[in-house]
């Protein structure tokens, strides 16, 4: 075919295809077809070799003016595209700004903080101070400076996880009682809050658990002024008709010891399911502080008397909440937790 024919017909077939062109990236695939290395124009210009010497020069005019316009079609209808892509993409990706912002669910403090926030807040406002022991404990703290000595059966009462034959996770708050009281003289008025473990799992007990330990000593302390303290703490937390009850107990700590019951604020005494029927519930341990340990920390017991309580935070969560499973209180189900609201 003659190449003027060709060239025709080149820019015929361009100027069909260039119409059904919609993308810049179908436009790049036919600018190769037309353009590329191996593409129709530049095997033409291969071909110049057999066109004889002397029509060589307005040959090659031809193809180049060919080339050039070739290039100028694509060059327009690309930037008509791109504009107008681009447009689509801005439509695309607009953002209205006076739209309502995502709404996220608001926080809220889990049972067992709230609990132990207005627990706090009761014994701060009859005065006694915060202190908070270390969870990794020495036997010392937890057991022998508790009058709980080695092979001491107490210590049964507490399964323990041992780190080492010394170091152990503390298996209750009272271990500050013996840090606050060898490094204060009294009058002392300490409250202490936080972890304690026990080798214990059901539906009433966690390896790890929460416990307020409540310090008192000073000069003529009787167990009239542990019940005074402990009936006002109890309607401030349960409400103005909840009675106390002490029943006497073991701790290897106090002496003598008891078991802090309160009348039940469910049923008001008459026996329900949440007081099995008893009329009492019980909150936590008590007594009057050991002379033995007082004596270990340098107080003389002639002089200074002293009273301690000792309540499980979850367990008080559990009875003023109504909450059936202590699993609830660690497992972080949020289905559970965003019923408390404080
Ligand atoms: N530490 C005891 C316990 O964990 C509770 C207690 C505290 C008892 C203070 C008496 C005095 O069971």
């Amino acid at each position: 075919m003659d190449v003027k024919e060709k060239i025709k017909q080149i820019e015929n077939q361009i100027e069909d295809t260039i119409k059904d062109i919609k993308s810049s990236q179908t436009l790049q695939e036919i600018k190769l077809k037309f353009l590329g290395k191996s593409g129709e124009i530049s095997s033409l210009m291969k071909n110049m070799r057999d066109v004889p010497p002397e029509e060589r020069p307005s040959m090659g005019k031809l193809l180049n003016a060919l080339r050039q316009w070739t290039e100028e079609q694509f060059n327009k209808l690309e930037s008509g595209l791109k504009s107008i892509e681009l447009e689509k993409r801005y439509a695309n990706e607009k953002i209205d700004v006076t739209m309502p912002g995502l709404d996220l669910p608001d926080g809220a403090y889990h049972p067992t903080t709230l609990v132990t926030k207005e627990l706090i807040n009761i014994f701060l406002g009859m005065g006694f101070e915060i202190f908070e022991g270390p969870e990794i404990e020495n036997d010392y703290y937890n057991f022998t400076a508790l009058n709980t000595p080695k092979d001491h059966p107490a210590r049964d009462m507490q399964d323990t996880f041992y780190l080492s034959e010394n170091l152990l996770l503390r298996t209750q708050t009272s271990s500050g009682q013996i840090r606050v009281m060898e490094n204060k003289k009294p009058p002392i008025k300490i409250l202490s809050p936080g972890k304690v473990y026990r080798s214990d799992d059901d539906a009433t007990h966690s390896p790890m658990f929460s416990q307020m330990e409540m310090l008192v000593v000073d000069k003529g302390l009787t167990l009239c002024d542990l019940q005074g303290m402990l009936d006002e703490f109890v309607k401030r937390i349960f409400g103005r008709g909840v009675k106390t009850r002490l029943r006497p107990s073991y701790f290897p700590f106090t002496e003598p010891s008891v078991e802090v019951d309160v009348s039940c604020f469910e049923c008001g005494g008459s026996g329900c399911r949440l007081c099995k029927g008893t009329g009492w519930i019980e909150v936590g341990g008590a007594g009057m502080v050991n002379r033995r340990v007082l004596e270990g920390c340098g107080i003389n017991p002639d002089e200074y008397t002293g009273f301690a309580f000792g309540l499980g935070i979850e367990r008080i969560a559990m009875l003023k909440y109504g909450i059936n499973n202590m699993k609830l209180l660690f497992e972080g189900d949020t289905r559970f937790l965003k019923q408390f609201k404080g």
